[in-house]
């Protein structure tokens, strides 16, 4: 789109559905059943963890709403039979009332083929900030050609196994699968053996649970660092009570109730299981000293880890057919596990060969990694470092290292780049689950992963998964890998699941690939100089400091890097580019205002990229009325109107609040017309106006929540405003962006009644207003001709007239009312005022006797504005010179 706002002309340029209306409780329904069964929805997106994904069926959902403009190039393909067009035909004249029929009251019509396979012809789309690739894929499913920018190599990484999948052979990777399997599964798993309590033979580790340790700093004795006893909650028949560990003998024993005095059934030991020995501190069980745990491990140089119980998986037994709780189980730890950590171990030191497929970066110092060394807070303690950590390997122990290092060695000896690249994701996937900084959730028998609170967070109990995999336990490398796989298959034959009469059913599969049509680049968007070139911008870019993928990534991006820095120039350096991204991070010096600054600059990217009938469509998460503003400001000044607004969370009914609450949504925007200069007064009409008639359709035909209605209010005002923007009048002033976006808020959260004098204001500034006009303007409102006639607001005697201060009748109706003291309205008020000033006659003794509000002054404003006449902005203030 060309900078010069105003060249395109809205009558040329097509409303589009999404502008129109969006079945927001349609996609929140799908939305909810998505979060909960990810894999199975879209297996695609959990092939490998990123930050903050979308769900597909948003940005499906979004596509379908904006990419369908022209019922002339769209296709309508039925799932599961070879590609043949649907029933929709775009010559039959249906696809075009789908189209058409797309209304705020009822957005529904094209919904209907959202379970199709639907394709548009010569559409070409931007995501700018593809992240997992979400959005992406979503609109390159329907046939668009669609390019993808993400700065950071591990997202452009992932999205690109994302979209190459289409094209990726199954049984070639299945045959690497096969080859690597072959070659070290044996190896690893013998590390992962354990004693089997029922019999002579050998079980699987599915969880070895550590313990760090740090010496008493008064009496020297080691101190484990548990938070608290309990190992596992019981299974089966011994649900409701907890495995917990035996301070005395270590033995991990059966109790009913964690929390009460429990006796060791195999020492007579009695303990309180739910008292660990760390309280803001670790307590020595010797002579009560209590140390800080930060400090404990400076001064101690880090600290030491024992292995303190195992989870077991017995194939043995399970074949012979023993009852589940023996077959999987919690136990003490033997001489034996205690043998094979250390004998991997050694096997580790002595592999000079394996080291190199080992990261060996330093943890570079961040706002994720040591908070502590940068002014300005991203919230909660973020302190890795000070925990002893110092390389990204430290977070690894040996025999995780050997583990790692013997897969990645067997991944490189594949020859097939492609094939490789899709055990290498699943592995840095894997590296979530198998790191020694993931807890074992007791409450739920299973493990953790590391970012399960975006943020690096070392765990006093650390637990370490059975790196390739058994039966059972969670984030192995085998399990990722069918993850994987399922991926790739869904890429192959992507399907849509939808709800229809209340129940879920899953379409059969497209014939339209993913990945086909779309390409992905590594690189600051900003960089991007295409011009006029994109019919659509759709994405879901940064948002403050919600998450600061940079740091965060790192620990992925290392070890992707040992196999991918000979082949892909992005992995060169150490570290993920930090600079670049945007983001608020005191780290990288970027507060508040550095991001708002950067975010302008993408805007205006896309507002360059961007056709000029093109439309720019964005999730973005909304937490306050400053940053409401903030954004629109920012897209008014690049060029943009935001045209539609709507709430994609269920959890908007905090929105009338006014705390800081967040919820997300999806913004609508279009290259600006020609702006109007308005003066204050008659946009707050139009808003008044705009967000009434949409929160009474709204609340008569829509099953919405109040919150969610006034985010759709907040959309429809906002476009009234942007055909203003930089041009709206308040005394004399021109407002901001962000003053408009607070009398918004007001206007929607408050509620707004059109009344008599509103529309009457109307009247004034209708040029040669007539009836008519009175009959459209009063329309839905709470003004009434008959009562305006009644106030001599009009008179029909002589025509058409309006009730103006010189008009003799009103001015009678006015002066009877003050005669017989009644109440007046303060339009009856300041006409009054207006015409005893042109007849000389005082008014001090009325403005002394009535009270000059807020609002009356307001409307004297208004009355200058509509009429030109300034007198009105005098007279209130004529008060204090006229006595
Ligand atoms: C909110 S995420 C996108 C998530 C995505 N929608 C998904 O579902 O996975 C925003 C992305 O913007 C990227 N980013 C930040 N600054 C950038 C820049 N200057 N150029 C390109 N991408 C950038 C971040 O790396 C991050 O992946
Ligand atoms: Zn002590
Ligand atoms: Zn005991
Ligand atoms: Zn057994």
């Amino acid at each position: 789109m060309s900078k010069e706002i105003g060249q395109s002309d809205e009558s040329e340029r097509k409303t589009l559905p999404i502008e129109k209306g969006f079945p927001i409780e349609r996609v929140n329904e799908i939305a909810e059943k998505e979060e909960r069964a990810k894999r199975h929805y879209r297996p695609i997106y959990t092939m490998h963890k990123w930050w903050a994904r979308r769900h597909g069926c948003v940005f499906r959902a979004i596509s379908l709403y904006t990419l369908l403009d022209d019922y002339e190039d769209i296709t309508v393909h039925e799932p599961g039979k070879n590609g043949t067009l649907s029933d929709y035909r775009s010559n039959s004249g249906e696809i075009q009332e789908l189209l058409e029929s797309v209304e705020l009251a009822n957005p529904e019509s094209l919904w209907k083929l959202y379970p199709k396979d639907v394709r548009v012809e010569d559409k070409k789309i931007l995501d700018p900030f593809m992240g997992g690739g979400t959005s992406l894929v979503e609109t390159s499913r329907f046939g668009a050609e669609s390019v993808g920018y993400d700065l950071n190599p591990v997202a452009w990484f992932v999205t690109k196994k994302e979209i190459d999948a289409g094209q990726t052979d199954l049984d070639e990777l299945e045959e690497a699968f096969r080859q690597v399997k072959e070659d070290v599964s044996e190896d690893i798993l013998e590390y992962y053996r354990t004693p089997c309590p029922n019999g002579d033979h050998m079980a699987d580790v599915m969880y070895n649970m550590w313990v760090k340790e740090l010496d008493c700093v008064s009496c020297g004795s080691t101190v484990p660092l548990y938070k608290d006893y309990r190992v596992g909650k019981g299974r089966y028949e011994n649900k409701g009570g907890y495995n917990v560990l035996c301070p005395a003998c270590e033995s991990v024993v059966f109790v009913e109730d964690w929390k009460e005095e429990s006796t060791c059934s195999e020492c007579d030991h009695q303990f309180t299981p739910s008292e660990g020995n760390i309280d803001r501190g670790y307590i020595c069980q010797d002579c009560g000293q209590k140390y800080g745990v930060l400090d404990g491990i400076q001064e101690q140089g880090g600290f030491d880890q024992r292995l303190y119980a195992v989870e077991y998986y017995c194939p043995t037994c399970d074949s012979k057919g023993l009852s589940k709780s023996k077959v999987k189980g919690y136990k003490a730890v033997e001489e034996e596990d205690i043998r094979l950590y250390e004998e991997a171990s050694k096997e580790w030191a002595n592999s000079d060969e394996l080291k190199r497929y080992i990261p060996d970066e330093r943890i570079p110092p961040g706002i994720k990694t040591d908070s502590t060394l940068f002014e300005g807070s991203i919230g909660g303690g973020h302190n890795v470092l000070r925990h002893g950590f110092k390389q990204w390997k430290d977070m690894f122990n040996d025999r995780q290292l050997l583990a790692l290092a013997k897969i990645l060695k067997s991944i490189d000896d594949i020859e097939n780049q492609n094939v490789s690249e899709y055990l290498l994701l699943a592995l840095s996937d894997a590296l979530r689950t198998n790191t020694m900084m993931t807890p074992y959730q007791s409450s739920a028998n299973k493990s953790n992963h590391i970012f399960k609170s975006n943020s690096f967070d070392p765990p006093q109990q650390p637990v370490e998964g059975n790196v390739w995999g058994t039966e059972y336990g969670m984030g192995t490398f085998e399990s990722i890998w069918e993850m994987v796989v399922n991926g790739v298959e869904y890429a192959h034959n992507p399907t849509e699941r939808y709800i229809e009469d209340g129940d879920t059913t899953e379409s059969s599969p497209f014939s339209q690939k993913i990945g086909q049509g779309a390409s992905v680049h590594c690189e600051d968007m900003r960089k991007l100089d295409s011009e006029n070139e994109f019919d659509a911008v759709i994405t879901d870019p940064p948002y403050y400091d919600n998450v600061i993928y940079s740091e965060l990534s790192d620990f992925f991006y290392v070890w992707l890097r040992v196999l991918l820095k000979d082949e892909y120039d992005v992995f060169e350096p150490e570290k993920t580019p930090r600079a670049e991204s945007i983001v608020a991070n005191p780290a990288a010096q970027k507060g508040a205002a550095e991001f708002e600054d950067e975010i302008r600059q993408a805007f205006n990217t896309a507002s360059k990229a961007l056709k000029q009938d093109g439309v720019l469509a964005f999730t973005y998460h909304h937490s306050d009325v400053e940053s409401w503003g903030e954004l629109l400001s920012a897209l008014c000044d690049v060029g943009f109107e935001v045209t539609a607004t709507y709430p994609i969370s269920a959890d908007t009914h905090k929105f009338f609040e006014g705390e800081a609450v967040s919820f997300d949504i999806i913004i609508v925007a279009r290259p600006a017309n020609e702006r109007d200069p308005i003066s204050w007064n008659s946009l707050r009409r139009n808003i008044y106006r705009t967000a009434q008639k949409t929160r009474q359709r709204l609340e008569e035909n829509r099953d919405l929540s109040r919150g969610d209605i006034g985010v759709v209010e907040m959309g429809r005002c906002f476009h009234e405003y942007s055909k203003h923007h930089g041009k709206v009048e308040r005394a004399g002033e021109t407002m901001t962006a962000k003053e408009v976006v607070d009398e918004i808020y007001g206007v929607i959260q408050h509620g707004s009644d059109i009344g008599e004098i509103d529309v009457f204001l109307d009247l004034l500034e209708t040029p040669d207003a007539s009836y008519d006009d009175l009959n459209k303007l009063s329309r839905g409102t709470n003004a009434t001709p008959e009562r305006m006639e009644d106030m001599r607001l009009y008179r029909m005697d002589d025509g058409f007239t309006l009730g103006t201060w010189d008009d003799e009748k009103r001015i009678a109706y006015i002066q009877s009312r003050v005669d017989s003291d009644e109440e007046l309205t303060d339009l009856d008020k300041a006409q009054f005022l207006r015409y005893r000033w042109e007849h000389g006659k005082s008014v001090s003794e009325y403005l002394g006797e009535w009270e000059i509000t807020d609002d009356l002054r307001e409307l004297c404003e208004g009355l200058a504005d509509a009429t030109g006449d300034d007198t009105y902005r005098n007279i209130l203030e004529s008060r204090l010179s006229d006595f």
